[in-house]
């Protein structure tokens, strides 16, 4: 199995472009579904969730080819099964994004229940209510989920707690839904309006996302349209912290600040200069000393969940004590042990972490356990004295593309090998 072997202390410098993001891609795709027409999709990340999600519209029938300019087609007008395997489900939750979608196009979806995962039980009952208050019969059997309506009709909706693909999956349903859907308590993360965007480019009628309440009018029919994955805000603000992790100077190209102004406040926290434009990030650490911060996650605008763990090192090496507390998941501490391996000082305690900031870490052997774990195990190894082996990279392939390639040439010494 691949690993990544860095040498740490090297001085992170230039500029690099941010790729498409990954949760903005996938609910896009799985929007695809609602339209007869072809989708072309330009900045989309090569990222092995990108593939899965592909591979699980392919196998309901839809086309998907590369054109002439490298944009993404996705024909979808030979859609025949409506069944989501529990072999790609179980690979990729976000697989769910389909039921929404499926349910409202073509009147049912037979999806396999996603189980728990490393980062917590992670249950999809907030989906599957709201689904139910639009009119849909859902069923549970044998360990999937199936959703069957002549044709969903539009409702007042409270969603039960705030979720971000549940949000993503309801206003997708609702957009061809009949009458007008009022969704409340809903995410208000930048991907949930770039959905709402791209809906309404194919011409939706959604109102509010990114506010408090969502208004959809449903339509008969959605149109094909051109569309451009938004940037990747979880993986600048990881290029971001292994740039002041190690006291570097770094431009992030093709994203602009709003994505990021709390993790960009923590980051000046910390004692970064930061300066932004509409479409780059600079960060430069002006002192060696990194002060330490203290993080709560939440929802959108709250700092997101998906850097809890990378930002928990930068925590490690400061020059006191923080403390983090992970409101989103339950179970989001898996990298704690292998930092601690490491040399950090961090005890946990529920959803808390006690961070007593250390000198130096040190290299040694580890295991990523889920996607950001494994973001934030690279950052240590970055920073770290001596040899860091990270092991089941296959995680980090998930979520971030090309990751040592892009550190390579902000000068990381690291490299893939091949066990
Ligand atoms: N929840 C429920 N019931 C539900 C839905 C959610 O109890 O029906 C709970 C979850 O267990 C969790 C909380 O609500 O405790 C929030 O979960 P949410 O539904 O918002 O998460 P998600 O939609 O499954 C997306 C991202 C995650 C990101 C979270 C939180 C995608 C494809 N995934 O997951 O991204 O951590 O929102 O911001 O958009 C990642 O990229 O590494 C990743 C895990």
């Amino acid at each position: 199995m691949e690993k990544l072997l860095i040498r740490g202390g090297k001085t992170l410098t230039g500029e690099i472009n941010c790729s498409g993001a990954k949760n903005a891609a996938l609910p896009v795709i799985a929007a695809s579904l609602l339209t007869d027409d072809d989708v072309v999709l330009q900045n989309l990340p090569h990222l092995q969730d990108i593939t899965t999600m592909f591979e699980l519209i392919n196998s309901m029938g839809a086309e998907i080819s590369l054109d002439e300019n490298m944009f993404f087609k996705i024909k979808t007008s030979n859609i025949k099964s409506f069944e989501a395997r529990y072999e790609l489900v179980k690979t990729m939750r976000a697989s769910i994004l389909v039921l929404g979608s499926m349910t409202a196009k073509f009147g049912k979806a037979k999806i396999a229940l996603p189980g728990g995962c490393a980062i917590g039980t992670r249950p999809v009952n907030y989906h599957l209510d709201a689904l139910k208050k639009l009119g849909a019969d859902i069923s549970l059997t044998n360990g999937y989920i199936e959703a069957k309506a002549k044709r969903l009709k539009g409702a007042d909706i409270k969603l039960g707690g705030i979720t971000v693909t549940g949000t993503e999956n309801i206003m997708m349903a609702a957009t061809l839904a009949e009458g007008i859907t009022t969704l409340t308590n809903v995410a208000k993360e930048p991907e949930v309006v770039d959905l709402a965007n791209f809906l309404n480019g194919m011409g939706a009628k959604i109102y509010g996302a990114g506010t408090d309440s969502i208004r959809i009018e449903g339509v008969a029919s959605l149109k094909g349209c051109q569309y451009e994955i938004p940037p990747d805000r979880i993986e600048a603000g990881t290029y971001l912290i292994a740039a002041a992790l190690t006291n570097g100077s770094i431009k992030i190209n093709k994203i602009g600040p709003d994505r990021l102004t709390t993790v960009i406040q923590k980051l000046e926290e910390c004692g970064a200069e930061i300066k932004s434009s509409n479409n780059s990030i600079d960060l430069k650490m002006t002192n060696e000393i990194i002060s330490p911060v203290n993080i709560t996650t939440g929802p959108f605008p709250g700092f997101p969940t998906d850097m809890q763990a990378q930002f928990t090192v930068l925590n490690a090496i400061a020059s006191g004590k923080s403390f983090v507390n992970e409101e989103v998941f339950e179970n989001r501490f898996m990298h704690v042990q292998e930092l601690n391996r490491m040399g950090a000082d961090i005890l946990t305690n529920g959803s808390a972490a006690t961070i007593n900031g250390v000198k130096h870490l040190q290299g040694a052997q580890v295991m990523a356990t889920d996607l950001r774990a494994s973001a934030c195990l690279i950052l240590a190894g970055l920073v770290a004295k001596g040899e860091t082996k990270v092991d089941r990279i296959y995680h980090i392939d998930r979520g971030y593309e090309r990751i040592e390639e892009k550190l390579s040439s902000l000068g990381a010494d690291i490299q893939r090998i091949p066990n």
